[in-house]
């Protein structure tokens, strides 16, 4: 089990660096993904906003959080025994690909005070307390940059259950797999008000 992981670590490695690598099959990874849709939608949108969408997510960034679940740098009793299934880089770039095919992933616009609040946050950050903008990586509507950032992830139209778990668990470190710490430091210099408020913002793109 555990040396499995450490291979599929290995070739990710590899393979993201690999520019000769047989490019993934997206009609494969339908099949390969049926387990994962029974959680995550077949069209990628989960019903249960606790779990995340995957629709249009950037497939690097999928498979980088794959290995991250197996590594436990991330941790969760539903998904991490899932992560787990997935044994071959091959494997996890066909599923990455498919779920990042769909139609990108989109909320309902939101107006209210909270919503507003946090898109100020979102566009501009809070420079005297060293909060970067968010759209400098998430870009202006959430859904990310351009290729060479693919591992910035998709963020707009998620539910924002999941948004807000998931800056939490970068606050207590729970979710270690953000190398240069931004995330834990955005999770840790935001109050919960603001946090709240930024979630809220970024579910309604
Ligand atoms: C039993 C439900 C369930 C199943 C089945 C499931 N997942 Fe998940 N998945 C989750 C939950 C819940 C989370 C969020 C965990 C957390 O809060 O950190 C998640 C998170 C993820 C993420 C992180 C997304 C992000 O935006 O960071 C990826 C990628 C993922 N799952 C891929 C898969 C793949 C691939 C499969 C199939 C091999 C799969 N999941 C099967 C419940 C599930
Ligand atoms: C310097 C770049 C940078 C900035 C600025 C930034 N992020 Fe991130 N963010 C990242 C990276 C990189 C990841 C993915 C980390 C990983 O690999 O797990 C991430 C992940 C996330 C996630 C998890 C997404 C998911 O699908 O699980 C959320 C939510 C998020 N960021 C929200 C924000 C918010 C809100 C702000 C502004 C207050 C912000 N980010 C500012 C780089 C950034």
């Amino acid at each position: 089990m555990h040396s499995s992981h450490l291979t599929l670590g290995a070739l990710l490695f590899a393979g993201l660096a690999a520019a000769d690598a047989a490019p993934p099959s997206v009609s494969a990874g339908a099949k390969k993904s049926e387990v994962c849709q029974g959680c995550h939608g077949a069209n990628g949108v989960s019903a249960d906003d606790s779990v995340p969408k995957l629709a249009g997510q950037y497939s690097e960034y999928i498979v980088k959080q794959i290995f991250d679940f197996q590594i436990q740098s991330r941790r969760d009793d539903r998904m991490s025994p899932m992560a787990g299934m997935v044994t071959s880089l091959e494997d996890a770039r066909d599923i990455a690909a498919y779920f990042s095919s769909q139609t990108p992933m989109r909320g309902k616009p939101n107006k209210s005070k909270s919503a507003q609040l946090g898109k100020q946050i979102y566009d501009k950050g809070i420079p005297e307390r060293n909060i970067e903008a968010c759209a400098r990586c998430h870009g202006p509507d959430g859904k990310g940059k351009w290729k060479n950032y693919a591992l910035f992830p998709v963020i707009g139209g998620q539910h924002k259950t999941y948004l807000l778990k998931q800056l939490n668990d970068f606050k207590t470190s729970r979710r270690a797999t953000d190398a240069s710490g931004v995330m834990t430091l955005i999770g840790r210099n935001l109050e919960k008000a603001e946090l709240d408020a930024l979630t809220e913002y970024i579910a309604g793109l």
